[in-house]
C-alpha cells in the first residue's frame, strides 16, 4: 500500500505564478479555504520573465487608447481566431486588475505627473506597457506574493502534482509528491484552478525554467478536458544566443520598446525588407530613425521592431538562414545608438533596461550602452491550451478550472507581448472567484484509494528498472527533435517524422529507469516529468498537421498563406476512449455585431 498524507483545501491552486497567486487571492477573499501548490519555491514563476510590462488601456502616455483599441488589437495580432469574448474581458478588465496591483503595492515606473508610465510593445497602437524597468513579472509577483500571504493561503513548496482525482466525472482532488522527500501527497479539494504555466522545456531552445514541462495541460487533458489551439507556439524573437550556456534567455521586448533596432550583419535594419501590407516604410537618412506608418492613420507609426512577434521572429530565421546572421548564428540588437539621440543615454539605458544591462555584462561581457547584443528566438509562450469558459475560466470537467498560459483562448494564434501578464490578473481573478464559488456549492467528494495506489505504482517504476532508459538523454532528444521538426518552420514531412519519433519516445519512456531514492532526486523528477513533455508534444505536432495553413506563430513552409478554410477555426484536442490522441477542428464561435463593428472602426 502506497503511503500518503493528506491534505484538505475548499479550492486548490496548482502553481503560483501570476495567475494562481491571482485565484488564490481571490478564492481567499471568497472565504474559501485555500491551498497552493508550487512545483519549486514561491516566488519562482516564469511570470517574472514577462519583463517588459502589463498591457492595459489606462491611457496615461496616449489619451486615445481604451478598450476598444486594446481588443482589435488583440485580434488582429491573434489573427481572429482569438476567443473574442475573453479578448473582451481582458481589455475591459485589464486596467481594473492593474491599478488593483498598485494599491497593493507595486511600485511601477511613472509619468511626469505622477501617473502610471507606459511603453510600447509590439502590436500594441499605443503605448500601453504598465512596467517597472524590466523588472515588471517580478514586481507583480513579489506583490501578489505579499499581498497573498497575508490571507490565510497554505501554500505547497516543491510539490508536483502527478494526477488530478474524479468522483462521477467531478474534480475531488489531486495526487502528487513533495520533492524534497519523494513523499506521496494526496489534496481533497472541491475545486481546483490550474495555473501551472507553459511547455518551454519540450524545445532545446526556450526562456522557459526547468518548470515548464506542460504540466497544467497534460493534467486537464488526462481529467477528460479539451486543449484548444495547440499548433499556436510563441516564439519570442530575442533570446540571447551566446554564450551557450546561456542561449534562449529573454531579452525583453523593453529593449526594442525603448528604441532598439534589429540589424544584420550588413548593418541593415532588415525589418524594413518585409513590410505589412497596410502599413508604409519611411526611412530617414539616418536609417535608425526610421518608421512604419499604419495606412490610414498617420498618427500612428512604429518602428518595424515593433510588429508582431510572429513576423520578427521569421524575418530573424530568414537573415541568419540566407548567410546574414551575427557571428553566434543570430543577428544585432542595438539599443547603443540612441547615445546619438539623447544626452545621458548609458544612464537612461541602465535605468530602464537594469537587468538587461546587468544580464548582458555578467553572462556575455556586452556593455550593452555601448555595442549591439547577438539575439535570436527563443520558445516563450503557449498559446494553446485547456479550453475553458470564457467568464468562469471552469472547463469541460465539473469543478476543474484553468487560469493563464495553461489555459487558451484569449491569444488566438499570436499573443501580444505584454497581454499574458493582464491576462494573468484578468483571468487569474475570475479563476478563483468562481472556483471559490463551485466549491461552496458542492460538498468534498471521495477519493479513489485503488486509483492512487496504480498512479503511485507507476510513478515508483523507475526505481524497479534502474538499467532502464535514461530521463536526461530521453528529455533532451525530444527537446533536440521538436526543435528541429516542429519549430518556427514547419513541414507535413517533418511533422509526420517527429510523430514516428514521438512513438518511440513513448515505448522508451515507459523503460525509464532511475538509481538512487526517493529523496530530492532530480533523474526522477525528470523521468516523471517525460510524461507530461510527450502529451504535450503530440499534441503540439498533431494540431499544427491538422491545420494546414501558415498563421500567427504557426509558419508552414508546404501551405506558406493563410487559407480561408482555416480563418475561422480552431483545432480542439481530446483523449479518446482508448488513451490516444483524437484532433479535430471546430468554427469559431460567431462574434456579435457589436464587436465586429469595433474591429472595422479600429481598421
Ligand atoms: O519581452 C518581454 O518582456 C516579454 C513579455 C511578454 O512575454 O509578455
Amino acid at each position: 500500500m502506497a503511503e500518503y498524507e493528506t491534505f484538505e483545501h475548499d479550492v486548490l491552486v496548482i502553481g503560483a505564478g501570476g495567475a494562481g497567486l491571482r485565484a488564490a487571492i481571490e478564492a481567499s477573499a471568497a472565504g474559501v479555504s485555500v491551498g497552493l501548490v508550487c512545483k519549486s519555491l514561491l516566488g519562482k514563476a516564469h511570470t517574472v520573465m514577462a519583463e517588459g510590462g502589463i498591457a492595459a488601456a489606462l491611457a496615461n502616455v496616449d489619451d486615445r487608447d481604451n478598450w476598444k483599441v486594446h481588443f482589435a488589437d488583440t485580434m488582429r495580432g491573434g489573427q481572429y481566431v482569438n476567443n473574442w469574448r475573453m479578448a473582451e474581458l481582458h481589455a475591459k478588465e485589464a486596467p481594473d486588475r492593474v491599478r488593483e496591483l498598485e494599491a497593493w503595492g507595486a511600485v511601477f515606473d511613472r509619468t511626469k505627473d505622477g501617473r502610471i508610465l507606459q511603453r510600447n510593445f509590439g502590436g500594441h497602437k499605443y503605448p500601453r506597457l504598465a512596467h517597472v524597468g524590466d523588472r515588471t513579472g517580478l514586481e507583480m509577483i513579489r506583490t501578489l506574493q505579499d499581498h497573498g500571504v497575508h490571507q490565510g493561503i497554505d501554500v505547497h513548496m516543491e510539490r508536483t502534482i502527478l494526477t488530478l482525482l474524479k468522483q462521477d466525472g467531478r474534480i475531488v482532488g489531486a495526487f502528487g509528491y513533495d520533492r524534497e522527500r519523494g513523499r506521496f501527497l494526496v489534496f481533497r479539494a472541491k475545486a481546483i484552478v490550474l495555473a501551472t504555466g507553459g511547455i518551454g522545456r519540450a524545445y532545446k531552445i526556450t526562456s522557459n525554467s526547468w518548470e515548464y514541462t506542460g504540466d497544467g495541460h497534460a493534467l486537464g487533458y488526462r481529467a477528460g478536458a479539451e486543449l484548444i489551439d495547440m499548433e499556436f507556439v510563441q516564439f519570442h524573437p530575442t533570446g540571447m544566443v551566446w554564450p551557450p550556456s546561456v542561449c534562449g534567455i529573454l531579452v525583453t521586448e523593453g529593449v526594442r520598446g525603448e528604441g532598439g533596432t534589429l540589424t544584420n550583419k550588413e548593418g541593415r535594419r532588415f525589418m524594413f525588407d518585409s513590410v505589412p501590407e497596410n502599413y508604409r516604410a519611411q526611412t530617414a537618412d539616418n536609417e535608425e530613425e526610421g518608421w512604419l506608418y499604419c495606412q490610414g492613420d498617420k498618427n500612428a507609426r512604429r518602428p518595424p521592431e515593433l510588429l508582431t512577434r510572429d513576423h520578427i521572429a521569421r524575418c530573424i530565421v530568414r537573415e541568419i538562414k540566407e548567410g546574414r546572421g551575427s557571428p553566434h548564428g543570430g543577428v544585432f540588437l542595438d539599443i547603443a545608438w540612441i547615445g546619438k539621440k539623447i544626452p545621458n543615454a548609458a544612464e537612461h539605458i541602465k535605468k530602464k533596461l537594469p537587468s538587461m544591462y546587468h544580464q548582458f555584462k555578467q553572462l556575455a561581457d556586452i556593455d550593452i550602452t555601448e555595442e549591439p547584443m547577438e539575439v535570436g528566438p527563443t520558445t516563450h509562450y503557449m498559446m494553446g491550451g485547456i479550453r475553458v469558459d470564457s467568464d468562469t475560466q471552469m472547463s469541460r470537467v465539473p469543478g476543474l478550472f484553468a487560469a493563464g498560459e495553461c489555459a487558451a483562448g484569449i491569444n488566438g494564434a499570436n499573443r501580444l507581448g505584454g497581454n499574458s501578464l493582464s491576462d494573468l490578473l484578468v483571468f487569474g481573478k475570475r479563476a478563483g472567484e468562481f472556483a471559490a464559488k463551485f466549491a461552496k456549492e458542492n460538498q468534498h467528494g471521495a477519493i479513489n484509494t485503488t486509483e492512487i495506489e496504480n498512479v503511485a505504482r507507476e510513478a515508483l517504476r523507475p526505481f524497479e528498472q534502474r538499467e532502464g532508459e535514461n530521463p536526461y538523454t530521453l528529455q533532451g532528444d525530444l527537446q533536440e527533435t521538436m526543435q528541429d521538426n516542429v519549430g518556427i518552420v514547419r513541414t507535413e514531412a517533418e511533422m509526420k517524422s517527429q510523430l514516428e519519433h514521438l512513438r518511440k519516445l513513448w515505448e522508451q519512456a515507459s523503460r525509464v529507469g532511475v538509481s538512487g531514492n526517493r529523496e530530492f532526486n532530480p533523474g526522477w523528477h525528470t523521468a516523471l516529468d517525460l510524461k507530461n513533455l510527450l502529451t504535450v508534444s503530440e499534441a503540439i505536432t498533431r494540431a499544427a498537421l491538422e491545420r494546414k495553413e501558415s498563421r500567427g506563430a504557426q509558419f508552414r513552409e508546404d501551405y506558406p498563406e493563410k487559407d480561408e478554410r482555416f480563418a475561422k477555426v480552431n483545432t480542439i484536442i481530446s483523449q479518446a476512449a482508448d488513451g490516444s490522441i483524437q484532433v479535430r477542428l471546430e468554427p469559431v464561435p460567431e462574434m456579435p455585431d457589436y464587436l465586429k463593428t469595433i474591429i472595422e472602426e479600429m481598421k
